[in-house]
């Protein structure tokens, strides 16, 4: 008995040594280790002039000359592949943006969005004059967004939507598939076969635009870690040095959102498994005490 416990305790002893040795240093070696920084956006400075809801709200007539606002009921001046072939990517709704952007990454964005989301590729121009008139027009999308909770999906929809399709959803850049028509007499549904063709358009522009078409995130919260995931949306190009993706901006609240959705689509029996998982472990530790006294009462005998 005492010498089986020896091995016992002198295998374990090595097989933690090695696991600890090589799986870290291997781990470090291909995975460099990004510091998150709670989406603070600490590069950009403090806004310190206090913005002006009324006086934004006229500044904003500039962006719906490219931009829909759902909320106040104002449709986008053009189709989105449209858009894209003018932009090579279609301008995002901007209902949610006053409560989905951090503030202060909002402000600096709007006076040179190129810089501030550290795209090369950001197709947007500067859209504010100076720091105040920058802080209006964000005060102003604070005031008209929706105070209630907004849906996971209109998140990844207003943030990633524009960019990345989801196909587990059946989103697309150009919004969910719409349904297939029930009672077609030709057999051919017309509508469905002009969206895909729409969708091939948008997709050739947006591949020219980025470089490469983006990929679709179905299984993204599976393939990657929280971590990566929260500092990559943070800002890409910790973790992707020169990447065509942008710093989105989202605040802590945007992100919780997004990462829901790509949870909700991606991996949909997680909360049950994870339930689970406490009664999977009680079953472990008494099945482990069953089969000691089993294996007492049966060397006893031998013995
Ligand atoms: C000339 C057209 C144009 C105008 C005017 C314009 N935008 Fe944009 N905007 C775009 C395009 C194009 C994008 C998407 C670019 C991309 O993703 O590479 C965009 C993206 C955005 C985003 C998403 C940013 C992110 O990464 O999260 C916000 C927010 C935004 N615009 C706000 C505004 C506001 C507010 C105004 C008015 C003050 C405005 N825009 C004016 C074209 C425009
Ligand atoms: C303007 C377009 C655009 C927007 C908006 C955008 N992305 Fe991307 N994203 C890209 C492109 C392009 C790539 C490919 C990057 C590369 O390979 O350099 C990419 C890559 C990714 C990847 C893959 C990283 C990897 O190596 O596994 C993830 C994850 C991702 N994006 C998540 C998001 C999320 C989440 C959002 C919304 C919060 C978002 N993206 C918004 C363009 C975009």
């Amino acid at each position: 008995m005492n010498k089986e416990l020896k091995i016992l305790g002198v295998v374990a002893v090595f097989t933690l040594i090695l696991y600890w040795g090589v799986e870290p240093f291997a781990h470090s070696q291909m995975h460099k280790h990004v510091e998150g920084e709670d989406f603070t956006y600490s590069d950009l400075k403090e806004v310190t002039v206090q913005g002006d809801a009324t006086r934004g709200e006229s500044l904003a007539s500039a962006c719906i000359g490219c931009h829909s606002i759902e909320v106040k009921g104002m449709p986008a001046p053009m189709d989105a592949v449209t858009s894209a072939q003018t932009y090579g990517v279609n301008p995002p709704d901007l209902s949610l943006a006053g409560k989905l952007l951090d503030e202060k990454f909002f402000t600096h964005f709007l006076l040179n969005p190129a810089e501030v989301t550290k795209s090369k590729h950001f197709s947007m121009p500067p859209s504010a004059g100076s720091e105040q008139d920058a802080a209006d027009i964000v005060a102003y999308f604070k005031s008209i967004a929706p105070k209630e909770e907004v849906k996971p999906q209109e998140a990844y929809a207003f943030a990633c939507g524009r960019c990345h399709a989801n196909r587990y959803d059946k989103w697309t850049q150009l919004g969910h598939i719409p349904k297939t028509k029930e009672n077609i007499k030709t057999g051919v549904d017309l509508d469905a076969l002009e969206f895909q063709k729409n969708l091939g358009t948008y997709q050739n522009k947006l591949a020219d635009y980025m470089g490469k078409l983006p990929p679709d995130l179905s299984i993204i919260a599976r393939a990657r870690s929280e971590h990566f995931l929260e500092t990559f949306i943070e800002n890409p190009q910790s973790q992707l040095p020169g990447t065509a993706m942008p710093r989105v901006g989202l605040n802590k609240e945007g992100f919780e959102d997004v990462m829901e959705y790509l949870e909700e689509t991606g991996d949909p029996s997680k909360h049950a498994r994870e339930a689970v998982g406490p009664y999977v472990l009680l079953f472990f530790v008494i099945f482990t005490i069953l089969a000691y006294l089993w294996k007492r009462s049966h060397w006893k005998e031998l013995h």
